[in-house]
């Protein structure tokens, strides 16, 4: 079992990571004692192929009550805050009591907002099961839900306590939505760990296949990346917003096709690419390095296609990106393999000629 700390002002946590650890997750919790219950939140997809494990392990160790509610992101609402609190305060949830979120990321984050309001907070495991959320969501304590006018608008920072990663439990992920956490892996290479990179060059057939020692090394590889920004940048103001690498092209290509398209990895998946070609057309990265990115991220698998959308419609929800300062495009942009710049007022004739090209290669 490997452990990585994560130091915030609001706290420290380790996430453990190894293959079988969520077998023996109650005995990891006995350190948050005194507990006075846990509550499990899942959803029933999760909860059908892991719940029996988990209840088994908890069991032991507390009295432990789980809640089930709907995981898809159209499900991502205050409403389901409400129907779990609810829910925590029937079944006698207290300031002491531990909340375990078992799922991806909407479980992750709406599970977060629950812990983070429930009595003014209390306290949170997680225990991703997507790719996605082992990478990325469960650590950094972002946590929130979407209301109709946009996603991710209501939320809290709410540092989990632990965080419990098994990379068995990616096993019975659909294959599509695996792959779209490997686009969230290339980009921790991309932004600052070329090792990395490399490795997937390399060994990134084992990784599609998860074969266990190819995996272990990738996930700690990105839990210390995501585990050090967020240690260096808790509340997202400067550091962190070289995690959005591929992501201003995402977020616009996500919105531009009403999030029906791509799901979120493939959206970056796309963004990654049509940031490596910005970079060069910027002169900041070398054309050999932005075709590596490229040859990698399509290695993964096959993109979903893009639906002929125009430039200047990209750029307006570019500029509406919450991430856009003043409505000014601001982006990261790629230097070399492992390590990125933020670039202010990046010229719209440029970005759009990016898209235009990316518009291009999605439709052959
Ligand atoms: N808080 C953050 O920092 C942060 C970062 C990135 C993304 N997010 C959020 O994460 C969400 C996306 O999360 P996601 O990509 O993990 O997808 P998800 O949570 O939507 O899960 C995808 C699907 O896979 C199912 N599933 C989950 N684990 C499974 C397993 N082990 N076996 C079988 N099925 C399983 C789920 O039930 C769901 O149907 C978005 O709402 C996004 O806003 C948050
Ligand atoms: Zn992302």
């Amino acid at each position: 079992m490997k452990q990585i700390t994560v130091n915030t002002p609001s706290g420290s946590y380790a996430v453990v990571s190894g293959h079988g650890i969520a077998a023996r997750a109650g005995a990891l919790l006995e350190p948050l004692e005194p507990v006075s219950g846990v509550f499990l939140i899942s959803s029933p997809v999760v909860w059908r192929h892991w719940g029996h494990l988990l209840g088994k392990t908890l069991q032991r160790v507390h009295d432990t009550k789980t809640i089930l509610f709907d995981d898809r992101e159209s499900a991502k609402t205050l409403a389901a805050v409400e129907r779990l609190c609810r829910g925590l305060a029937q079944a006698g949830a207290d300031r002491r009591s531990v909340i375990v979120a078992l799922g991806g990321g909407v479980v992750g984050d709406v599970a977060g907002f629950v812990a983070a309001s429930y009595m003014r907070g209390i306290r949170i495991v997680q225990m991703p099961t997507t790719l996605l959320a082992q990478v990325d969501s469960s650590i950094g304590g972002k946590t929130g839900v979407n209301l109709p006018e946009g996603k991710n608008l209501v939320g809290a920072f709410h540092q989990p306590r632990l965080v419990i990663t098994d990379p068995q439990m990616l096993k019975t992920l659909p294959p599509r939505q695996y792959r779209a956490g490997l686009y969230e892996v290339i980009k921790y290479g991309v932004i600052g760990d070329e090792i990395l990179f490399r490795f997937l060059e390399r060994r990134l057939g084992e990784v599609l296949r998860q074969e266990t020692a190819a995996l272990g090394w990738v996930l700690e590889r990105c839990i210390r990346a995501k585990a050090e920004v967020v240690s260096a940048d808790e509340r997202e103001s400067g550091l962190r917003e070289i995690l959005n690498f591929g992501h201003t092209f995402a977020h616009a290509l996500e919105a531009a096709t009403r999030y029906r398209t791509l799901m979120h990895g493939e959206a970056v998946g796309w963004g990654m690419i049509g940031a490596a070609r910005l970079s060069v057309q910027m002169n900041l990265l070398k054309q050999e390095d932005a075709a590596r990115i490229m040859m990698l991220v399509q290695r993964v698998g096959r993109l979903p296609k893009l639906p002929a959308l125009k430039a200047e419609s990209l750029v307006e929800w570019m500029r509406g990106d919450k991430k856009a300062r003043n409505g000014r495009l601001r982006m990261v942009l790629a230097e070399r393999i492992g390590a990125v710049e933020t670039v202010e007022d990046v010229p719209e004739e440029q970005v759009k000629n990016t898209l235009r090209e990316l518009v291009a290669q999605g439709k052959a």
